[in-house]
């Protein structure tokens, strides 16, 4: 998915500069990958999953993908989160999984979010009761 601010913007006009500003990573897998709960089935399409790149732990961005894993590792303090089971955590200091984006895709083959993010993004001390 391409934000609309970067449809049509070229590598050479600051594509990586604002695809690095993106707040949710996409990540396609082998759907048979995905442990998905019963709620969270309708959250992908076809393998591909959206989740908060902010990471729980104290917010840096969580950029690095092991594709071979399906872990993303966060650059700060070495949290490390299971994309294929939620996005949980496996390593590290953070406290609780990357909040999932449900996403579909529209008439016209484009994915879009089903709704907002159904948790606070972010560090577990932002907004959390
Ligand atoms: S901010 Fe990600 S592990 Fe600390």
């Amino acid at each position: 998915m391409i934000p609309e601010t970067l449809a049509g913007v070229g590598h050479e006009d600051g594509y990586l500069e604002e695809k690095a500003k993106a707040i949710v990573l996409l990540m396609r897998m082998e759907p048979e990958l995905l442990n998905e709960t019963e709620e969270r089935k309708s959250w992908s399409y076809d393998g591909i999953v959206a989740y908060s790149k902010v990471c729980t732990h104290v917010g840096c961005p969580v950029a690095l993908y092991e594709q071979q894993t399906h872990h993303l590792l966060c650059p700060c303090h070495q949290s490390q989160f299971d994309v294929a089971n939620g996005a949980e955590v496996i390593f590290g200091p953070a406290a609780r999984p990357l909040p999932q984006l449900p996403i579909t895709v529209d008439d016209e083959g484009y994915l879009i979010a089903q709704s907002d993010f159904h948790e606070p993004v972010g560090p577990s001390f932002w907004e959390r009761h």
